[in-house]
């Protein structure tokens, strides 16, 4: 028997009636996961819900999304359903996207406390100051913002599209919010263009560092090492592609490489392992989000149960930042 990391149990160091008692709490723990993922099947059907899940949720919950995907494809996937109720596992500013792009239905975020620190970094107000100390320049907000900046908008980007929306504007001067790493990564195409960047960051990404790629590099000399562009720019110097989360997966799957180290978070790994079964991947030490994996499947079965937590915004927000980000989904990847 192999156990979860790979070792015989002949090299696990528990006793025999330790490794009795982990395999029994196991079963009851699938179970109970199977007796959840059962009960919001049927809730979701009863419901006329769909469940949109992002690349970093927590396993199980990857397990009953109807799409998984990253912020550019859960967008288009939310402008395009027909179900009445869409369910948003990700984080606040993935589920009021969501409900930008459809105002008139249900959409619910299953637990609050799933926000975006980096989205937090960055208010309507400011935004509106920066703008007026550089007048005429347009707008680039990543998708990681609020409903109120993105109301103050011209066009926004996921980390999929930055560079495609950025070289497709005329202007010299753009102001970009509020991924600073993120800005940075685009630049690097833009060498004509001057980016008015704003001082935000991803945690989770910062806490992604060369040290620990080179080390890894080391023990895989063969991995690839593929990371997020919202990294600092000696790790995506030192990685061999940054991408977005989609993008790593589809870079996955079409590489006739077999070794991959990861400089996401790591529950990018479950998806992974599905779409590319029988590929190796590594983790990058810290790489995770904790406020994504925040929401747990009592919260999504709770969510179509109750109908909670509704996503209200106001109505002339919902006008306002609609347009920056139908703007983005007809730019495409
Ligand atoms: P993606 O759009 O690449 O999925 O990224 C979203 C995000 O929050 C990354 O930290
Ligand atoms: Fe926000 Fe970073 Fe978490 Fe993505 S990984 S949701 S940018 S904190």
């Amino acid at each position: 028997m192999q156990t979860s990391r790979g070792q015989s149990c002949i090299d696990c160091p528990r006793s025999p009636s330790e490794r009795i008692i982990t395999h029994i709490s196991l079963m009851r723990l699938q179970r109970t996961v199977n007796a959840l993922q059962k009960r919001i099947l049927e809730l979701k059907k009863e419901k006329h819900a769909i469940i949109l899940g992002h690349n970093y949720q927590r396993k199980e919950v990857q397990e009953i999304s109807d799409f998984l995907g990253d912020s550019y494809g859960l967008s288009v996937q939310a402008s395009k359903t027909d179900a009445k109720v869409i369910v948003f596992c990700g984080v606040d500013f993935m589920a009021e996207s969501a409900k930008i792009l459809n105002p008139d239905k249900t959409v619910l975020h299953p637990n609050p406390k799933a926000k975006c620190p980096m989205a937090g970094m960055v208010d309507a107000k400011s935004l509106r100051e920066l703008k007026a100390e550089h007048p005429g320049a347009p707008v680039v907000s990543y998708v990681n913002t609020s409903a109120e900046v993105k109301a103050e908008t011209d066009i926004c980007c996921t980390s999929a599209n930055a560079v495609k929306i950025i070289q497709s504007l005329p202007d010299k001067k753009i102001i970009f919010v509020p991924d600073t790493n993120l800005g940075l990564y685009v630049q690097r195409f833009v060498k004509d263009k001057e980016l008015v960047l704003w001082p935000g960051y991803c945690p989770t990404h910062m806490n992604i560092v060369k040290e620990e790629l080179v080390k890894l590099k080391k023990l895989h000399p063969s991995a690839e090492i593929l990371v997020h562009p919202e990294c600092s720019p000696d790790v995506i110097d030192y990685a061999d592609h940054a991408f977005s989360t989609e993008g790593i997966i589809r870079h996955v799957v079409s590489s006739p490489k077999t070794e991959f180290i990861i400089g996401t978070e790591e529950n990018m790994i479950h998806r992974l392992r599905k779409e590319a079964p029988g590929k190796t991947y590594y983790a990058v030490p810290g790489a995770t989000c904790p406020n994504m994996r925040e929401i747990t499947l009592e919260d999504v079965r709770d969510s179509l149960e109750k109908l909670q937590y509704r996503i209200e915004l106001p109505k002339d927000i919902i006008k306002k930042a609609k347009i920056p980000l139908e703007r983005m989904i007809a730019a495409g990847r």
